[in-house]
């Protein structure tokens, strides 16, 4: 039995199968009002056809001035719900569980005159300098969320991701090489991670459903987080409810990865063992015996597919094929799937 193809529950989202279509961002919110177009109608309703299990919305903004570009996604107002409730149920006469990733991209907001990040530190030199921000815009960001998983409950989102990766806004609270603060947001990582914790507080109350969090637990530099501070959150979010951990690396401080296949999967293995969280692997996962062995050796409890799904819809597909595994085709599909 291919463990990739079995299903899994979290709260009340029971998945068809493990294979993920991780959030990447597709800027072609042409009109520049966060809403959906019949791009992403196709985009997204094509991988509910090739049988992912889970498919998870790009980094959507929670303010129009926490979008990375001015054709993100957004959902900081009730106009924008109705565009996601029709690709919902699209989404779900496939049998497909869709989620949303609810985003704010602080110092890294490339169309903003003014930025907000939790010290005016830029990302590199042709980065604006961020404007610090007030525990009253704290607060503004953190209804945000809140506000934004709201509108994704009601669209009939089956989850919502928190993006607290990348070196996005969240990310940089929670990083020594970003937060420079000396308030009750900043300094030791208790601090550090407060924003996170009050936003995910909010999110999961207003969402009331399963809350995954995307991390960056490697930051490729010798000041900041360790794998220790990454285990201290985690616990942290596992004390809270949280039900997984989608496990990436990079994006707060310019640096060189070394990627190769499965390159963040220690990290994400480490804390599904050490803060017994179920977690979620990406990057440069290609082939489903890849993924096979690290669901098998329960080194991740998901499988995000990134890059691949861009490549070929059919992914899960190619996975099963490579596993033996009878994967049902939908209904159209069947003679060319057999
Ligand atoms: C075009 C593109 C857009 C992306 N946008 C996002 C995003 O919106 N949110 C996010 O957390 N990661 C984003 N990512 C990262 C992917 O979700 C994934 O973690 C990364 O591509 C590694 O997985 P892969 O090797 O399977 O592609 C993006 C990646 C790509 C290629």
């Amino acid at each position: 039995m291919a463990k990739l193809f079995s299903p899994i529950t979290f709260k009340d989202m029971t998945l068809k199968n493990r294979i993920v279509m991780s959030p990447m961002c597709m800027y072609s919110s042409e009109k520049q009002d966060g809403k959906l177009t019949p791009f992403h109608m196709t985009h997204y309703i094509s991988r509910a056809v090739g049988e992912v299990g889970l498919i998870i919305l790009e980094a959507t903004a929670v303010e129009q001035s926490g979008r990375i570009s001015a054709q993100d996604l957004g959902i900081w107002e009730d106009e924008q719900v109705h565009g996601y409730k029709n690709l919902v149920e699209q989404i779900r006469a496939y049998g497909a569980k869709t989620g949303i990733q609810l985003a704010h991209a602080g110092r890294k907001a490339q169309d903003e005159d003014i930025t907000f990040a939790p010290s005016p530190l830029p990302f590199n030199e042709t980065f604006k300098i961020p404007t610090e921000l007030t525990t009253s815009g704290i607060k503004r960001i953190v209804e945000a969320f809140g506000n934004g998983a709201r509108r994704a409950k009601k669209a009939g989102f089956d989850m919502v991701e928190v993006h607290a990766a990348h070196g996005y806004l969240i990310n940089q609270f929670l990083s020594p090489l970003s937060n420079h603060r000396t308030d009750a947001y900043g300094g030791n990582r208790e601090n550090r991670f407060r924003f996170l914790s009050e936003i995910t507080e909010i999110v999961k109350k207003e969402f009331n459903g399963p809350v995954f969090v995307r991390i960056s637990a490697d930051e490729y530099h010798k000041d900041g987080n360790t794998i220790d501070d990454f285990l201290f959150f985690t616990s942290k979010l596992k004390d809270m409810d949280v039900d997984l951990i989608d496990c990436s690396t990079g994006g707060i401080v310019p640096a060189r990865i070394n990627v190769y296949p499965g390159y963040q999967v220690k990290q994400c293995e480490t804390i599904k063992r050490e803060a017994s969280i179920p977690t979620g692997a990406v990057g440069l996962i290609t082939t489903g015996i890849q993924a096979e062995e690290i669901l098998q050796n329960d080194r991740a409890d998901l499988i995000f597919i990134g890059r691949s799904l861009l490549r070929n819809p059919y992914w899960a597909k190619q996975a099963a094929d490579e596993l033996e595994y009878p994967l049902d085709a939908p209904k159209q599909y069947t003679r060319g799937w057999r």
